[in-house]
């Protein structure tokens, strides 16, 4: 049975609203964990929606930049494509131009998916990078301060598409998965370990995306048909960071801060 997890949803009126809605929630998530733990340890998600709120986070125009403890921030990524760090796919070289390149974050703070390298073996190196920099023993999972994540058109999230090997994975961190709709391999976290998140968030735009977004949070249970389903975090506590069009489908915001609530029985 799916774990039972309270849904805030926050509707934003533009795409631009909701990049700057996601930059302060990465911004508030790292600021709360350096002062609670010394280091704020954030998965975040490739695809184009980070894109714009990446930008944000390194505008010197901006809070943002001055605001997030970059010194004390360690990044990795929720999945990867398995293409070179160059490559016109990579989320690492988006990121990079979005981001990396424009903020104080020490490299060694970076922790990108090898792409490049065999799927298995990329998965394995970047399970023992997790590994070693929490300070994982024996059967440990890692407990990530804030995960943010995208959803595809398909009611896929991370690289966990419909009907693949990975949502079936329950005891590693990181897996290969083969994606036969896209005729390709992706590493990515696995879901229980992104339910394992401090704080987990979805951000999404576009009405490309309101109808799978209405069945993966209106519609009967099904996730290896809507993978997203997967997601219920351990805290209980979900959020949703939508544009208007993305959320059109879902019944309108009661509060006066443009936000709903969901509960997922
Ligand atoms: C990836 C992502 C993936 C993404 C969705 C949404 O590597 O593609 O991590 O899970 O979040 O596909 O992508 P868009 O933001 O491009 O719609």
């Amino acid at each position: 049975m799916p774990r039972p997890v309270s849904v805030t949803y926050r509707v934003l009126p533009t795409p631009e609203a909701t990049a700057r809605a996601a930059a302060q929630l990465f911004t508030d998530a790292a600021v709360k964990a350096a002062a609670a733990r010394g280091t704020a340890r954030i998965a975040i998600s490739g695809g184009t929606t980070p894109k714009a709120m990446f930008a944000l986070l390194a505008s010197p125009a901006e809070p943002f930049l001055k605001q997030v403890p970059w010194d004390k921030l360690e990044l990795y990524w929720v999945d990867e494509r398995c293409v070179p760090p160059d490559h016109a796919e990579s989320n690492y070289r988006m990121t990079k131009e979005a981001l990396l390149s424009k903020v104080p974050l020490p490299s060694e703070r970076v922790h990108r998916m090898e792409g490049e390298l065999e799927p298995e073996v990329a998965a394995a190196r970047y399970e023992a990078v997790i590994r070693n920099t929490f300070r994982l023993e024996g059967a440990e999972t890692p407990t990530f301060d804030l995960v943010q994540l995208g959803m595809g058109d398909d009611g896929h999230t991370a690289s966990l598409f419909p009907h693949t090997d990975a949502l079936n994975e329950m005891s590693h961190i990181v897996v290969p998965n083969h994606v036969p709709q896209k005729d390709t391999w992706r590493i990515t976290l696995t879901w229980p370990v992104i339910n394992q998140g401090r704080e987990v968030a979805f951000l999404i735009e576009g009405g490309a995306k309101t109808q799978v977004l209405h069945d993966v949070f209106l519609g009967p249970y099904q996730p290896e048909t809507y993978p997203s389903q997967l997601i219920r975090p351990a805290s209980g506590r979900l959020t949703l960071l939508l544009d208007a069009a993305a959320a059109s489908k879902l019944p309108a915001p009661a509060n006066s801060d443009s936000t709903g609530t969901l509960e997922l029985r």
